[in-house]
């Protein structure tokens, strides 16, 4: 399972890329929004931290206008993973833009009627929003469970992105039921390496080693 960055904070960026598990970055407009720097600017001051994918998603509503940002997106770098939303241009823009070899991260998936057509669109990744799902009482880990099972009747190739994870829990389903990647925001992973255990036990040691460190 890969492991994503859901944030534009370059500190956040920096600082959980050093434990050596994060293999890409997802952003957003209103990500980016909250960082007071150009989209341009970030994206790559990211891409000279993470060396994985990173998606950056177009503002452009209509199928020119995205073809337009995607294309400018992709000449930054082959890492560069261009996130259209799934609308009728949307997924117009992803069988064109797939057919030239970009990436394509299919987002705002809220169903698997979604991802199954931007599947068809040749995504590279799509990006159910399972955290939102759960917002509105609906079930989102039902929904990668049918997205998984869809995809792997037919051999699709797209992958998915889990996305809009709220806590632990929906990492480690993500991973039972064999999504590809995890997009984890830094508080997520904070959580994740932590448990009480692990502290009291790690202290009872240090206790333990400190009456005995200087017997000879
Ligand atoms: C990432 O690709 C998504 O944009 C993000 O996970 C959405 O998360 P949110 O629902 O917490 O905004």
């Amino acid at each position: 399972m890969q492991f994503f960055l859901d944030t534009a904070n370059i500190e956040a960026i920096k600082k959980y890329a050093a434990w050596g598990v994060v293999d890409g970055v997802t952003t957003n407009p209103s990500l980016i929004s909250k960082e007071g720097v150009s989209l341009e600017k970030r994206i790559k001051e990211i891409l000279e931290v993470v060396d994985g994918p990173i998606s950056t998603e177009v503002i452009a509503a209509d199928y020119e206008g995205m073809l337009e940002e995607a294309r400018k997106y992709a000449k930054w770098h082959k890492n560069i993973y261009v996130k259209v939303p799934i609308t009728q241009d949307g997924l117009r823009a992803c069988k064109t833009l797939s057919a030239e070899g970009v990436n394509v991260n299919v987002t705002l998936i809220f169903s698997a009627g979604q991802a199954l057509l931007a599947a068809k669109a040749g995504a590279t990744v799509v990006s159910p929003f399972i955290g939102r799902l759960d917002d509105i009482c609906q079930d989102g880990m039902e929904l990668i469970a049918e997205i998984a099972q869809i995809f792997g009747n037919y051999d699709f190739k797209t992958k998915i992105l889990v996305a809009s994870i709220r806590h632990p829990r929906h990492v480690i389903d993500a991973a039972r039921l064999g999504a590809s990647i995890a997009t984890v925001p830094p508080e997520v992973f904070d959580l994740l390496i932590k448990h009480p255990l692990t502290d009291i036990g790690l202290k009872k040691f240090l206790e333990d080693w400190e009456k005995v460190k200087d017997l000879k």
